[in-house]
């Protein structure tokens, strides 16, 4: 499959899904508090997106079972909500969500604390973020692909952290999943050039520790090798031949 340019039509939808997508996360946010379990998050997740008249992009996505991917300290992604894993304060927790509104998806995640968390794991959370906005001072027509990559990898590196190889960022559409493929570090070639109305879900996973991640057995969960924290910011994000516009925020 190749880069799709956007419509102003499937823009204006993309717009709506992201504004629905951000408020869930400032809700899910708001709700999360130490003693919940993973899968009470999920459930209110789900409930916020079919309030909007939404679909949860993720839920049955390759047989994933839930609405939102809930990833808890050294678990990067993908982790699945279960009754039985309660939050406690001091913990960090990702939350991963994906809307659909008229046939058009958004994909979006943030890195929560529960309570006081330490200050290593503050900064780590700070500096994810951060990245995302270092690389999306590239993300303008006439760049290539790989100056987002680049500014996002050695900001991250540059903190001691490692930087996730094995998952990427990726276009976003009428799928959840569309070409080009977004890692979070420089590769040898710069990719292809950017043009107004790519939309691209960019997401750096940082690791406190080293950038290795292993699968858990029930093939969903990534967690870092070292298992030690790690953090996750996304957005989905619209080119144009000035600014970026973040749609999920
Ligand atoms: N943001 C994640 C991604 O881009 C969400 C996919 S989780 C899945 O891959 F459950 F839907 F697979
Ligand atoms: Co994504």
């Amino acid at each position: 499959m190749s880069v799709t340019i956007k419509s102003e039509r499937e823009i204006g939808l993309m717009r709506e899904a992201g504004k629905i997508l951000a408020k869930t996360h400032e809700e899910l946010a708001k709700a999360l508090k130490p003693g919940m379990s993973t899968w009470d998050i999920d459930q209110i997740g789900e409930e916020i997106i079919h309030s909007y008249g939404c679909i949860p992009s993720f839920k049955n996505y390759h047989g994933y079972p839930a609405s939102i991917c809930v990833s808890v300290n050294e678990e990067v992604v993908h982790g699945i909500p279960d009754k039985k894993r309660i939050l406690k304060e001091g913990d960090i927790v990702s939350l991963d969500a994906g809307v659909i509104y008229k046939g058009y998806h958004s994909d979006a995640a943030r890195t929560h604390t529960v309570g006081e968390v330490s200050p290593e794991a503050k900064k780590l959370i700070e500096v994810t973020k951060q990245s995302f906005f270092e690389g999306i001072k590239f993300a303008k027509e006439g760049y290539h692909l790989n100056d987002i990559s680049r500014a996002v990898g050695r900001y991250a590196e540059s903190f001691g952290y490692g930087v996730v190889r094995d998952l990427v960022g990726h276009g976003i559409g009428k799928n959840l999943h569309e070409d080009p493929e977004i890692p979070n570090f420089s590769k040898k070639r710069r990719g292809i050039q950017l043009q107004a109305g790519m939309t691209l879900a960019i997401e750096p996973m940082i690791n406190q520790g080293t950038w290795k991640v292993v699968w858990l057995d029930d093939d969903w969960t990534v967690v870092t090798l070292d298992r030690k924290l790690s953090a996750h910011y996304e957005n989905t994000v619209l080119i144009t031949k000035g600014e970026p516009e973040i749609l999920s925020i």
